[in-house]
């Protein structure tokens, strides 16, 4: 590529702008209100350099990207043993918020979809730890993988708890099939505290390039979880973070990635690259709509195919 990067990404930005199509998520009524407008993106080098263009300042909760670090973390505190017995590792073919289980055993899918995300998010820390401790252990965790200390907007966790049944019946299912041991409504609160997390894109940029550096965070130099966490995080998200698109996104862009309903979009390409995008318009997917349309753009001229 002749372009430097900086002008590259400007450009690339410009080119993606105009696509006003999809809609924000608004079934948490707090992210009804985001500006739909917003648009931003951030690439993390390994030696640890950030780029980013647009709305780069811009604090956004983190949502379902948050689940492949909290199933990091997991496997940190747990081992793969312990971990592998709560949550498959199988793509669900179902939206984000199905009851996705295996149905002899009842074991949730995989950690990228709710309910294996709240049961995992159960698995980080120390068993006896409380509700609010726990919350704070994945707090902390985010925040090494961004390299700081990340704040949690309390309107939306407020919003996301007062409106959390479903995800509270789908806590009930996982503890009833044995999967968690905690009330549900204190496994929602830990999980929906986890989902408020804020970050921009350039977070999302480094904590990417931490698990493709084999969780080594490129700017603080800590070893924040072992480097056979990463590979399992990584094969997961490579054929489940990108729920019911994620076999057209591994052909078309072919990047280990993870989006959330608020926006925003993680790209993890093992050694290379670490990418973090921010549009808050939604396909029907869930997946950000100009997310999706810059990383496609990244993989092409780029070359960044895994493949
Ligand atoms: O539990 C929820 O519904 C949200 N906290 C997170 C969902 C999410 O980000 C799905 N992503 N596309």
């Amino acid at each position: 590529m002749q372009t430097p990067i900086p002008e590259y990404l400007t450009e690339l930005l410009d080119d993606c702008a105009g696509d006003t199509s999809g809609a924000t998520a608004d079934y948490i009524p707090e992210l009804g209100e985001a500006d739909p407008n917003r648009l931003a993106l951030a690439l993390c080098t390994p030696d640890g350099t950030v780029y980013s263009v647009g709305d780069d300042s811009i604090e956004f909760t983190i949502q379902s990207i948050s689940k492949p670090f909290a199933y990091a973390l997991a496997l940190r505190d747990r081992g793969m043993e312990e971990v592998d017995e709560h949550v498959g590792v199988e793509p669900s073919g179902d939206p984000f918020n199905e009851i996705s289980v295996d149905p002899e055993s009842g074991r949730p899918r995989n950690p990228m979809i709710n309910i294996g995300a709240i049961t995992t998010h159960c698995l980080v820390g120390n068993p006896s730890l409380t509700t609010k401790a726990r919350a704070a252990v994945v707090l902390d965790g985010l925040s090494r993988f961004a390299g700081r200390t990340l704040e949690v907007d309390e309107s939306v966790h407020a919003s996301e708890y007062s409106t959390r049944y479903r995800n509270v019946a789908l806590a009930s299912m996982a503890r009833s099939n044995g999967f968690i041991d905690i009330e549900p409504d204190d496994a929602v609160w830990g999980y929906t505290m986890q989902c408020s997390a804020l970050v921009t894109v350039r977070d999302l940029s480094v904590m990417a390039m931490t698990l493709a550096l084999g969780g080594r965070n490129p700017v603080t130099g800590e070893q924040v979880v072992p480097q056979w966490v990463c590979r399992q995080v990584l094969s997961v998200m490579t054929t489940c973070g990108m729920y019911d698109a994620a076999g057209d996104w591994l052909s078309h862009v072919g990047i280990p990635a993870k989006s959330g309903v608020s926006g925003g979009l993680l790209g993890s390409l093992p050694g290379q690259v670490g990418i973090g995008a921010f549009s808050p318009r939604l396909d029907d997917f869930g997946n950000s709509v100009r997310g999706v349309q810059l990383c496609e753009r990244l993989s092409a001229d780029m070359s960044l195919h895994i493949m």
